[in-house]
């Protein structure tokens, strides 16, 4: 199967290139480097692209098992994934259990890592340039990136996701802190979960020591975060 994953770079990102392979499909391949920053620390992390491309793979799959449609066809075992291709939304969708990261720089009146009454969902314009700015669904629905109907079932699932994945995490002793997940639509007008799920996109804490991308936003070395990264997936199960 991955021989036949051949195809045309259309896009490289800081931590992903994207290769279209026909009009249905496309390829995501893990970079092995991390950045932060955007992208001002920037590190060659050997072993990191398997294992964000694994754990991107085992939540899809887990996810999909519970009815959340999402856009992984194939993992190939290494750093690469098989998706169906999407018109995309350009929005992050954040969902925040405890207080950490940009919420506490919008809303120093909360203290870090309070648990929120209930789960939050954010919505963030992708844009580099405006260091994706926080957005409310107006704004979105007003821009034309997605009606209020998608919005709503986005927020849905992004819940869902949240209530399957912290779930899982606590069964293994972790903390799900937030994460963010991207979303796309098909060809017949569905909302589709996207992009990855890894320790780079998401906050997961054993004893309060961070397995994810925290680490080397607060100075660790790539090496080590290979090393959390291979842990967590050790507690997770993943191969
Ligand atoms: O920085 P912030 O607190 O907004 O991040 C919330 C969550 O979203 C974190 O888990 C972070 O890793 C993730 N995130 C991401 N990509 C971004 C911004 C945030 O994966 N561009």
């Amino acid at each position: 199967m991955a021989s036949n994953w051949v195809g045309e770079l259309i896009y490289e990102g800081k931590a992903k290139r994207v290769y279209r392979v026909n009009n249905e499909f496309l390829v995501m391949e893990f970079k092995d480097e991390v950045t932060a920053f955007d992208g001002v620390r920037k590190e060659y992390a050997p072993g990191k692209g398997r294992l964000a491309a694994a754990q991107t793979a085992f939540f899809m799959r887990l996810l999909d098992k519970y009815g959340i449609r999402n856009h992984l066809v194939d993992w190939d075992g290494d750093r690469k994934i098989l998706v169906r291709s999407l018109k995309m939304i350009p929005i992050e969708v954040i969902v925040r259990n405890y207080a950490y990261g940009s919420f506490l720089r919008r809303m120093p009146l909360v203290r870090p890592m309070t648990k929120f009454s209930r789960p939050l969902v954010e919505f963030h314009l992708k844009s580099d340039e405006l260091h994706d700015p926080l957005i409310t669904m107006d704004d979105i629905v007003e821009a034309g990136l997605a009606s209020r109907e998608q919005i709503n079932e986005i927020v849905n699932t992004a819940l869902s996701v949240n209530s399957i994945l912290s779930e899982l995490m606590i069964s293994r002793g972790l903390v799900l802190v937030d994460f963010k997940l991207e979303f796309g639509v098909d060809k017949s007008n569905n909302v589709v979960l996207a992009d990855e799920l890894s320790g780079d996109t998401m906050r997961v804490l054993i004893n309060g020591r961070h397995l994810d991308k925290e680490l080397f936003r607060k100075g660790a070395s790539a090496m080590d975060l290979v090393k959390a990264y291979e842990e967590l997936n050790k507690l997770l199960g993943i191969p």
